[in-house]
């Protein structure tokens, strides 16, 4: 940069090249076909090549960047994007994003950035009140919820040795007694992956469960009562990722506590329904739990990544993570550390826009917004129930809408795999195909705050003519492209 140009000036013209190139997009999403571009190639070819031997002009950058996202920008910003459980994000989260980007703050320790240390404190005391959590519940902010499931686990487990007497932080795994892990059999690959880092990979029991996901009492007594008396930590469910269904929380918690084990809940998106009336119906007895993992990325449409591990006992959470190397400044006078709860040290200060969300939304904004999603997703549901070939195969009772397709032909799988592909490639919206006890599925997902009913309505008609087309040919010429699986 040549030293005679003011800095703000240069701030200036790349930021608003930035915000141009940002309402250019935001502008265009809700026209643009919902559709995977299949850009590999071409997007090599504009920004990779060798390594960059010399310096380039930020505009010609930024202009490469822009050029590179009209090609390779996956849709999942769009209002009919109902893939995986991918949220959008509000403009007030976006702005405030920015902003954390501008400050580029550290969220370390009080010192590195008091702004983000006093957030964090009140955004776990809006959360715990709004989720309706035990008072006193920790949490650690994190990128993801499936680093949230990593921390409440490894909380889990030092806390469970530490009632046996074994203290893992000084004596370690080796020789520790073993901890049985029962998992509802659908938990998300996160929890199991997060248990395999543990080093708790080694007697992890499924838990049966029913038609929806959710883990059966019957078989869940007779699992606890062949554990052996030593510890045990149970992982359940509050949002099935193709259900949407949640576990038996206060009876799965009181058997668990009943034999002094631990209860975590994988909660990435269901949580946030404890902030409407379910809480009293659905998801009665969530307070009961020991630890809990979600992300506001997700239902809260704030800017990846922003999840959160919430943790009953905070004490046991913090003995877990604490970390004290003499170079940081961690005084006790302080209101927080954030470093002291999670496992990075360096940290984007991420609760900047989740703290900008929940203000502007408040606890009936986010009621509303969960409300809504549910309701688009009974629409979506009614809709195409009426349909013959079509079965929707979940209660609809959260925001996930489970669909299959049958053939007179009978094979079910093959139609709903064409199915998906040719509702993916017609870019009206977009679905992830799956499997649901053995069968071939397509997923709904409803998180996105833009999405409206007109854009339900286009999605079924969409899906409909996709379906009608497929069911009135003959399976062997309408499969010629193979399944996606
Ligand atoms: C139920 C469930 N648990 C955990 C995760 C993992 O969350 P993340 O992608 O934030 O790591 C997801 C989604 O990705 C999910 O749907």
């Amino acid at each position: 940069m040549p030293p005679n140009i003011p800095l703000n000036d240069v701030y200036r013209r790349l930021l608003t090249v930035a915000l141009d190139g940002a309402l250019r997009h935001l502008a265009d999403l809700p026209d643009q076909p919902v559709t995977v571009p299949t850009s590999d190639t071409m997007l090599r070819q504009l920004l990779g090549g060798p390594a960059p031997s010399a310096p380039t002009e930020p505009e010609a950058v930024l202009d490469t960047l822009l050029r590179a996202a009209e090609l390779g920008l996956g849709p999942t910003g769009s209002s009919r994007y109902f893939g995986y459980v991918v949220g959008g994000v509000f403009p007030v989260a976006l702005a405030a994003d920015w902003l954390t980007s501008a400050w580029d703050q550290v969220t370390a320790t009080y010192d590195t950035s008091p702004l983000a240390a006093v957030l964090e404190d009140i955004c776990r005391g809006w959360l715990v009140e709004m989720f309706g959590l035990p008072v006193g519940t920790s949490a650690s902010f994190t990128s993801s919820c499936t680093l949230a499931n990593l921390i409440c686990l490894a909380t889990a487990r030092a806390a469970l040795l530490d009632r046996v007497g074994w203290d893992l932080v000084t004596r370690g795994l080796n020789g520790a007694p073993p901890i049985t892990v029962l998992v509802n059999e659908h938990v998300h690959a996160s929890v199991l992956r997060s248990l395999r880092l543990l080093g708790l990979g080694g007697d992890i029991r499924p838990l049966v469960t029913d038609g929806q996901g959710r883990v059966k009492l019957g078989p869940l007594e007779k699992e606890i009562s062949r554990t052996n008396g030593g510890p045990v930590i149970a992982c359940g469910q509050v949002g099935e990722l193709h259900t949407g269904a949640v576990d038996p929380l206060r009876p799965l918690c009181e058997q668990i506590h009943a034999i002094g084990g631990w209860a975590h809940f994988d909660a990435a998106f269901g949580l946030w329904a404890a902030t409407t009336e379910l809480r009293h119906g659905l998801l009665d007895g969530l307070d009961l739990a020991d630890s809990w993992s979600t992300d506001a990325h997700k239902w809260l449409n704030v800017p990846y990544e922003s999840g959160m591990a919430l943790v009953a006992d905070a004490e046991a959470h913090r003995r877990a993570m604490a970390i004290h190397p003499d170079y940081l400044n961690q005084d006790a006078g302080r209101v927080r550390h954030p470093i002291q709860w999670g496992v990075a040290f360096s940290q984007r200060a991420r609760v900047i826009p989740l703290w900008a969300t929940l203000t502007q939304l408040g606890k009936t904004g986010i009621a509303e917004l969960v409300g809504r999603h549910c309701a688009l997703a009974r629409r979506l549901a009614a809709c195409l129930r009426r349909e013959p070939g079509v079965v929707i195969l979940n209660d609809v009772t959260l925001n996930q809408v489970l669909v299959r397709f049958e053939h007179p032909g009978g094979d079910g799988d093959r139609h709903t795999m064409a199915v998906t592909q040719a509702f993916q490639r017609a870019g009206v919206a977009w679905a992830s195909g799956s499997g649901w006890g053995g069968r071939a599925v397509l997923r709904f997902s409803f998180v996105n705050w833009t999405t409206t009913g007109e854009d339900v309505d286009r999605a079924a008609a969409s899906l409909l003519e996709c379906h009608r087309a497929l069911r009135s040919a003959p399976l062997p010429g309408v499969y010629r492209g193979g399944g996606h699986r």
